[in-house]
């Protein structure tokens, strides 16, 4: 691809973004849900595409020339998207389904390996249920104990109080580095870096950060980071887990199959080394293809440039919901603390309500309790509705949006 091109509307290279939803001849789409999934431009379409035209075949046990360009297009995807994110050697990047798979891999065959009853794991209250069930059937199965770091009414971590959760029978902290129901940018260094002060090994969950640019691993100076294709204009089915190379080749595998041994006899099994060995069966080869591509399209864009965008699309929809009466946004008041994510309540309706009158006018937003229901708790909230934007949003989203809750307003009072 080529290099950035600023006065480009990244809006045209996402087809799906020009149709119309509903019945009838419908309402021209207003996509504000990409905290869920993003829309996937032409160049990853037709990468996916070209490769079930021209090149599909499976990879590493074929002779013939399709598998073999097959394998180092697999290959090549891996050393892209391990440049893309800072690791230090493409081994480091894993092949997985998404941010879920990797954490549950991290659990089970790092921690579940591991530790000890007794042993601690601090999480944070603004969880994805994808960091923390994988954690409590931990706990259920081996007696590791699951810490909960308090956040602060704007939905942010306090220091102090996360530290407070440490002592030496912590073995690991597992967090996001952006909560996907709020915004909330965290702190991740400070808290790698509070974490390791007692010797305690680090998982970030980088399932939002990773859209809004925010990932370099070396930088982060976690142990594992877990993200999905698909919340990065990418194809859905395909994640990654990067992990320290020492870590991961002194972790046994987690599941068992073709692909991830070096031999197989009647007698036993010997494992290749990682990422091979937790790679079994046929992976999502264009899935792997597809995803190194969707990073080539946002270096094209330019990441200064994607969030550029969409802290413009913030600062003016956070400006304009703020004015609403009995309108309230949940998370940081500061729009420098928070990604392009606004997390609502309306006191005259249901965040549910909310949703399904912004459909009726083809603004397709969130509504529910986002995964993460320990945190609506917290607020003793059923859900919110959320709207995230993205950098291939415009302004006129915004004002739909707008139209959309004043007549929500209208309807409900
Ligand atoms: C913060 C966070 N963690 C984990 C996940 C789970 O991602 P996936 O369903 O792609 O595995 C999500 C998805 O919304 C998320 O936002």
């Amino acid at each position: 691809m080529t290099a950035s091109v600023s006065s480009h509307d990244p809006r045209a290279d996402f087809p799906i973004l020009s149709r119309s939803v509903g019945s009838g001849a419908g309402k021209p789409l207003v996509y504000l849900d990409n905290a869920a999934t993003t829309q996937k431009p032409m160049h990853v379409i037709e990468t996916v595409d070209r490769f079930y035209r021209h090149e599909n075949a499976n990879i590493h046990r074929g002779v013939h020339y399709l598998s073999m360009n097959a394998t180092d297009a697999y290959d090549r995807a891996r050393e892209r998207i391990a440049q893309a994110i800072g690791a230090s050697h493409p081994a480091e990047v894993v092949f997985v389904r998404g941010t879920t798979e990797a954490i549950n891999l991290v659990a089970s065959s790092f921690a579940g390996d591991r530790f000890q009853p007794g042993d601690e794991i601090v999480i944070t209250m603004m969880e994805h249920h994808a960091n923390i069930v994988p954690w409590q059937l931990l706990a259920k199965k081996t007696g590791v104990v699951l810490k909960w770091a308090p956040i602060t009414d704007t939905g942010e971590i306090d220091l102090d109080a996360f530290r407070s959760c440490f002592s030496e029978k912590t073995k690991l902290a597992a967090f996001t580095q952006v909560s996907n129901a709020l915004g909330t940018i965290n702190p991740a260094r400070e808290m790698v870096a509070i974490a390791k002060e007692f010797g305690a090994h680090v998982l970030v969950d980088g399932a939002q950060g990773v859209a809004h640019g925010m990932v370099n691993v070396a930088e982060l100076g976690a142990d594992f980071y877990a993200f999905s294709g698909h919340k990065v204009v990418g194809p859905d089915g395909i994640g990654v887990l990067w992990g320290r190379r020492e870590l991961l080749d002194a972790m046994p595998p987690y599941q068992g199959g073709g692909d991830m041994i070096a031999r197989v006899s009647i007698e036993k099994t010997t494992f290749r080394e990682s990422p091979e060995r937790f790679e079994a069966g046929t992976p999502n080869i264009s899935g792997a293809i597809g995803l190194g591509a969707a990073f080539d399209y946002l270096d094209s864009v330019g990441w200064d440039e994607v969030r550029r965008r969409e802290h413009e699309l913030l600062e003016y929809a956070f400006a304009r919901m703020s004015e609403v009466d009995g309108l309230r946004i949940l998370g940081p008041a500061s729009i420098d603390d928070k990604v392009s994510v606004i997390s609502f309540t309306m006191d005259s309706a249901h965040p549910h309500d909310i949703g399904t009158i912004l459909d009726t006018e083809g603004v397709a937003i969130r509504a529910g309790h986002h995964c993460a229901q320990p945190l609506m708790d917290f607020y003793q909230i059923a859900g919110t509705a959320r709207a995230s934007f993205s950098f291939y949003n415009h302004r006129d989203d915004v004002d739909r949006l707008m139209d959309g809750i004043a007549k929500v307003k209208k309807f409900f009072g």
